[in-house]
């Protein structure tokens, strides 16, 4: 493939690139969103395989690798759960950030690379590659912990290390130094011990980084992971001349950290406490450890027919979908429910929070799936002041983000965190198995107050029970 065809070809998969981002900011447009991605990549990869950069030798090796890649791709689409996804994102961040090591590694020890920069073009490909393997190191090891972390391998609690904000400064210095000792040799075996210094520093960084943030505030730092990974992406690309890498790396650097930036505001936290990597300490403490007051008092059970009724009887019913819905897999239970009193003239529309599941558009997707229209599904801002309207807010597997200690106790771990405020419904129903906590690890007086119900067991099969009841 000539040198203008590969540029063509990286031009069109920027654009499809772009209109996938377009296309995945709304639920009605995300299949198209995602179509265009497909393509674009597929454009990518051709034209950078088929590409002037490639030899005919190396076909054998990328062949390989691809197959690899697809098998492993392809068992992983096909065997993870929904609730997994967050911790497959995260091991994918770290991927990309072992990837862009890598490359930057392979990169500076490339026989066929010496000699090619001289003079000022030599110190500018070296810091491409001494912040590529930066970026790259602080991804990986950050993406493994957060992994560790969602999937509950490693204690969701901050560790937080005594004097840990004076070592991070501390490593940064040391990383900007050999930085400077790094541009300074004159060989590849010079310039390793430098190198190898700062990966390992990064690399300690990255575990410190996310090993001290809670479980609550973890959703935001994946999105800020993933936009690391663009960043490291990019970089990569100045490293190989490659401009479709660095323009892919700036779109997902840039839209991973409007992400982040859209969760802080949704969980109340600081934007650039988190950039600056020492964030969250005080959130997602555990249950045990957590500040605020204990909420107390009697629950009151309800049981399904009762809330068949209740249901039945009302005008306006709001459904705040959460984990739990997700745990169970309720939502096609939900829809037929929604169905049936949509068909018997009640007004039913779901609430969304930000952050409720455990990914970005979690109760979004399992809605769509299960055909809920996108015309009753509203986001949290939308719909929080129809509640002294609603007769009947039904809250299905959610926990922290209808929690009112958010609101009202300051030393709460959750305090100033948005939630949707159902107990200002005429009646709420809480779905649940029992009364434990939710992934912030804090209890939640909701489930105390006068005209809240609990409706225990598991959401698919009171759902259920609650559907036969309302068609008898
Ligand atoms: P949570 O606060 O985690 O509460 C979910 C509740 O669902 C639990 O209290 C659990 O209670 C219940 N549950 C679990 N399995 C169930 C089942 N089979 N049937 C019925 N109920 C079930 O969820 P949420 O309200 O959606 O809030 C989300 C939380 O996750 C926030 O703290 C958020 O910060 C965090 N988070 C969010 C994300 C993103 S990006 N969305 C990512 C990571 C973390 P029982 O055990 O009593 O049933």
């Amino acid at each position: 493939m000539s040198v203008t065809l590969a540029t063509v070809s990286y031009l069109g998969a920027t654009i499809l690139f772009i209109l996938s981002l377009g296309g995945l900011s709304n639920p009605e447009t995300s299949r198209r969103g995602n179509l265009y991605g497909m393509i674009g990549m597929s454009i990518a990869v051709l034209a950078t395989v088929l590409g002037p950069q490639v030899t005919a030798a190396g076909y054998a090796w990328i062949a390989g690798a691809m197959a690899l890649g697809a098998v492993v791709g392809i068992y992983a689409a096909r065997t993870v759960k929904m609730t997994q996804m967050p911790e497959l994102v995260a091991l994918m961040h770290s991927m990309v950030g072992l990837a862009a090591m890598l490359v930057g590694f392979a990169n500076y020890i490339d026989p066929a690379a010496a000699g090619v920069f001289q003079g000022v073009e030599k110190t500018i490909h070296e810091v491409e590659i001494y912040i590529g393997i930066l970026i790259g190191a602080v991804t990986f090891s950050g993406s493994i912990i957060a992994f560790g972390k969602l999937s509950g391998k490693i204690s969701g609690s901050p560790v937080l290390l005594p004097g840990r904000h004076f070592m991070n400064l501390a490593g940064l210095l040391v990383v900007v130094y050999f930085g400077g000792v790094f541009i300074n040799t004159h060989t590849v075996a010079d310039g390793m011990t430098p190198l190898i210094v700062m990966t390992v520093i990064a690399l300690l960084f990255g575990i410190h980084m996310v090993m001290a943030i809670g479980g609550a505030d973890m959703p935001v730092v994946v999105s800020m992971l993933n936009s690391y990974s663009g960043w490291a992406a990019a970089a990569t690309g100045f490293m190989l001349s490659n401009d479709l890498l660095i323009v892919t790396g700036a779109l997902v650097g840039s839209s991973g950290a409007i992400l982040s930036y859209i969760m802080c505001k949704a969980m109340n936290r600081n934007f650039i406490s988190v950039i600056a990597g020492g964030f969250g300490t005080g959130g997602g403490a555990p249950a045990a450890a957590a500040g605020g007051a204990q909420p107390a008092g009697e629950v009151s059970p309800i049981l399904a027919a009762e809330t068949a009724e209740l249901l039945r009887d009302s005008k306006n019913v709001i459904i705040v979908p959460g984990y739990g819905m997700a745990v169970a897999q309720a939502q096609h239970t939900v829809f037929e429910i929604t169905k049936y009193l949509r068909d018997k003239g009640v007004n039913v529309r779901f609430g969304i929070h930000p952050v409720a599941g455990r990914m970005p558009g979690h109760m979004n997707v399992l809605l769509a799936e299960a055909k809920v229209p996108y015309d009753i599904v509203f986001e949290m801002d939308e719909l929080n002041d129809d509640f002294p309207d609603t007769d009947v807010a039904m809250v299905i597997g959610a926990n922290d983000i209808v929690n009112p200690a958010a609101q009202d106790d300051p030393t709460s771990p959750i305090a100033g965190m948005p939630v949707l405020e159902v107990w200002k419904a005429k009646t709420s129903i809480v779905m649940k198995r029992s009364m434990a906590s939710g992934y912030a690890g804090v209890d939640n007086p909701l489930f105390y107050k006068e005209n809240n119900h609990m409706l225990f067991g598991d959401a698919k099969k009171m759902l259920d029970e609650v559907l036969v009841a309302l068609k008898t």
